[in-house]
């Protein structure tokens, strides 16, 4: 190539290789331009803030991962396997309904009214005798009706099966779930679709209940009976003096705990005292044998357990 300088040229062969000459480094100019653009391009997509959650942000952890692939999956195991009589429903759309119920709205004001049709597709007798009302004792009741299959505690329905533990909350302003935050009462918002949710599922399960029906408390707290729990505030409202006959409480204690709440002590006075006034008969026992049963499984070698409970 050295020797190309050297070589003969015309005049007439000079500009047209001045011009190529000119092309080569034009060229090359406006490929390194180019490639320089796609860096710039390319770095400033990769570096680009992420687009901020279109949501607001609120104090709760956000809906549960997943969501909609556990709602269908729960109530498949629940309508299939748990209580097959209920294989009939319709588990895509108990899915599509439920999502329809938050998503789009203003997770601060939701309504009753945005749970009619859930309720409405998920409806489920409890026959009479067989509802489980439970106050700060979810496990142990729970353990309870595993054991004696016919009775119900709402998480023993299809919509307290399908939504025990999930949280879950949607935005005004989008149609998608928000996976961020989920508002609670810390953000001043009381009416968020979970809050809603249960106490509008625990209503119903209350106005449904008929004949005796029963609630496990919890003997080891300072008041067994909360008028402000769900069961206080909500269930015992909304039980039909027509349709119910008596309630039955079981305080039970800890094994091992302290014995600080009882039949006899003034949050259960309390309770008897708000049933009786709605006509509907009264019962307390302290430890009630079946239940206890099961805590002493777990604590088979504890005095209060070997000397005959
Ligand atoms: C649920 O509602 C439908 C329609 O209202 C009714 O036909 C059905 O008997 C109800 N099922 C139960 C289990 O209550
Ligand atoms: C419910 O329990 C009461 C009292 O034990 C009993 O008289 C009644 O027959 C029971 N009802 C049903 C449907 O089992
Ligand atoms: C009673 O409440 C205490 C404190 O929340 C809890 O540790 C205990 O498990 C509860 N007892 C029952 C029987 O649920
Ligand atoms: C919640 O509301 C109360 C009274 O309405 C107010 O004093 C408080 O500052 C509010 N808290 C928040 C976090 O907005
Ligand atoms: C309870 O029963 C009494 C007498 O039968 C009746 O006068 C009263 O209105 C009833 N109360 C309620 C809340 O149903």
């Amino acid at each position: 190539m050295a020797n190309h300088r050297f070589s003969p040229v015309s005049e007439g062969e000079q500009p047209c290789c001045d011009i190529s000459r000119k092309a080569q480094i034009c060229l090359c100019v406006v490929l390194s331009l180019l490639v320089l653009v796609i860096i710039a391009v390319v770095t400033a997509i990769l570096m680009w803030p992420r687009s901020p959650p279109n949501h607001k942000e609120w104090q709760g952890s956000g809906t549960t991962a997943h969501f909609g692939d556990i709602v269908l999956g729960r109530c498949y195991t629940y309508t299939q396997i748990v209580r097959p009589e209920l294989r009939d429903k319709d588990c895509q759309k108990i899915q599509e309904v439920f999502l329809k119920s938050f998503l789009s709205k203003d997770p601060c004001d939701a309504t009753e009214q945005d749970y009619q049709p859930l309720i409405e597709l998920a409806n489920q007798t409890v026959p009479c005798n067989k509802t489980v009302f439970w106050s700060k004792t979810k496990e142990l009741a729970h353990q309870y009706t595993r054991v004696q299959q016919a009775l119900f505690t709402l998480e023993n329905t299809l919509l307290g099966y399908i939504a025990d533990d999930l949280s879950w909350c949607g935005d005004s302003g989008s149609s998608e779930i928000n996976y961020q935050s989920c508002p609670t009462r810390r953000d001043n918002c009381s009416s968020n679709p979970v809050s809603v949710f249960w106490n509008t599922v625990s209503k119903r399960f209350a106005e449904d209940a008929c004949g005796v029906v029963h609630v496990v408390l919890n003997g080891s707290l300072n008041e067994a009976f909360d008028r402000r729990s769900t069961f206080g505030r909500v269930e015992i409202h909304n039980l039909h003096p027509k349709k119910v006959h008596t309630l039955q409480a079981w305080v039970m204690h800890d094994i091992g705990g302290v014995r600080s709440d009882s039949c006899s002590s003034s949050s259960i006075r309390d309770l008897k005292s708000i049933i009786s006034e709605r006509n509907i008969t009264f019962t307390c026992q302290n430890n009630y044998r079946p239940v206890r049963f099961l805590q002493c499984v777990k604590n088979p070698e504890h005095p209060s357990c070997t000397s005959g409970i």
